[in-house]
């Protein structure tokens, strides 16, 4: 039986509409709130009509399991806070379509916290043994609620962890989030690689104060240093920056936060990304030691939370084979093959067995983002890719 695209696109959109943000096509739907456990239970009820044996795990973690042994399809279904439709809920929703329409053993995951409200891909993260569950329990996302606190919202519906053996392997189909496959006009990128990352959280603590009476030699602002930090961060990596390395304080809490008061505390996310890990150690050890002179030279006390990461991965030979036949089948002369820069559960799934993905164009290059989005035509090609591979490797 051929996939249905109308179908697909029809569970698509419904899907969008589990935490709706009113802008564009975006979604809010982070790990664990009340969106997103909604559109997993609706998830989970067309799993079920697919024919899939339904089972959430206790981190969240949601499959449709085949019988016997299976080919693992999927993705994630959270959001970031400000997410767009595509991003994780693509590979989701195409991995439904070919599991109730391909007479091959098929099974389907919707990873839970890809996003990282609390960790980085803590779902796949745990799952996969990268980070044991003790160690993600402590884990906390930036309004302080711990991770036990979050996955114990989904108690009621957990199983037990599944077991991974079931599977011949893993692939995973995605938006690009990035501007390659557009720009070139291309229609699917066959992934070779996915990035290696550290994401670490910041603590400056100075002194808080009257903004009018406090003299500039006297301060200990937090906001100061955060900018000296910076500044000095930047001019720092200059010459350690390889064409594709990345870095990002994405998240800045400065306490108080009024005009009034010189900031007595910054807590910030510094985030870097490399595929090579021997540079994202050198990029580390300048993070820590610029972080420390700018503490000592601005009378602040200095702390960190643990710092995560995930190191990059290759894809496995075969199953890229498998995508790259289906991308010259479906898409021919109009396919590449690219490094991931963005992160995947696909990383902590190669733990475990082989894993392989493949991307569609992301319009403009948008991504975590409202505005995200992909032609139609193009979620389409890759359902048909992905649905080629399938055939092919089963
Ligand atoms: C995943 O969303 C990432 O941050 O790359
Ligand atoms: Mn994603
Ligand atoms: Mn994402």
């Amino acid at each position: 039986m051929a996939v249905n695209a109308a179908r697909f696109l029809e569970d698509l959109h419904t899907l969008r509409s589990f935490g709706a943000s009113g802008v564009g096509k975006g979604v809010v739907r982070p790990a664990y709130s009340k969106a997103d456990i909604a559109a997993r239970r609706w998830l989970a009820n067309r799993m079920e009509e697919a024919g899939l044996r339904v089972q959430f795990d206790p981190v969240g973690n949601l499959f449709g399991l085949a019988e016997g042994p299976s080919l693992l399809l999927g993705s994630h279904s959270d959001s970031q806070p400000q997410g767009g439709w595509l991003d994780g809920s693509l590979g989701v929703i195409a991995a439904l379509e070919i599991a109730r329409s391909s007479n091959r053993p098929v099974s389907v995951v919707s990873f839970q916290d890809e996003e990282g409200r609390f960790g980085v891909t803590t779902g796949s993260a745990v799952w996969s043994g990268h980070m044991r569950l003790n160690r993600a329990d402590a884990l906390t996302d930036l309004a302080g609620v711990p991770f036990a606190t979050a996955r114990a919202t989904m108690a009621d519906l957990a199983g037990g962890f599944v077991d991974a053996s079931q599977f011949t392997g893993f692939v995973e189909l995605h938006i690009e989030q990035g501007p390659v496959l557009d720009s070139e006009r291309d229609q699917i990128g066959v992934v070779t690689d996915i990035v290696g990352i550290r994401d670490m959280v910041i603590t400056f603590e100075g002194q808080q104060n009257h903004a009018g009476t406090t003299p500039m030699h006297l301060r200990h602002d937090a906001f100061q240093a955060l900018a000296t930090f910076n500044a000095r961060l930047e001019k720092r990596f200059q010459k350690h920056l390889a064409r594709r390395t990345v870095w990002t304080i994405g998240y800045v809490s400065l306490l108080p936060n009024a005009s009034s008061i010189v900031p007595g505390r910054v807590s910030f996310s510094i985030q870097w990304r490399d595929s090579d890990p021997a540079r994202l150690g050198r990029m580390e050890k300048i993070i820590r030691t610029t972080a420390k002179e700018v503490a000592a030279e601005r009378g602040m006390t200095l702390s960190n939370g643990m710092m995560l990461g995930l190191d990059p991965v290759a894809m496995d030979p075969a199953l890229r084979a498998a995508l790259e036949a289906g991308a010259e089948a479906v898409a021919p002369g109009r396919w590449r093959r690219m490094p991931s820069g963005a992160l995947h559960d696909a990383t902590n799934v190669a733990r475990l067995m082989p894993v392989a993905m493949l991307f569609v164009p992301s319009i403009g290059g948008i991504s975590h983002n409202f505005a995200e989005d992909t032609d139609e035509e193009d979620l389409v090609a890759g359902l048909r890719v992905l649905d080629h591979a399938v055939q092919e490797l089963a």
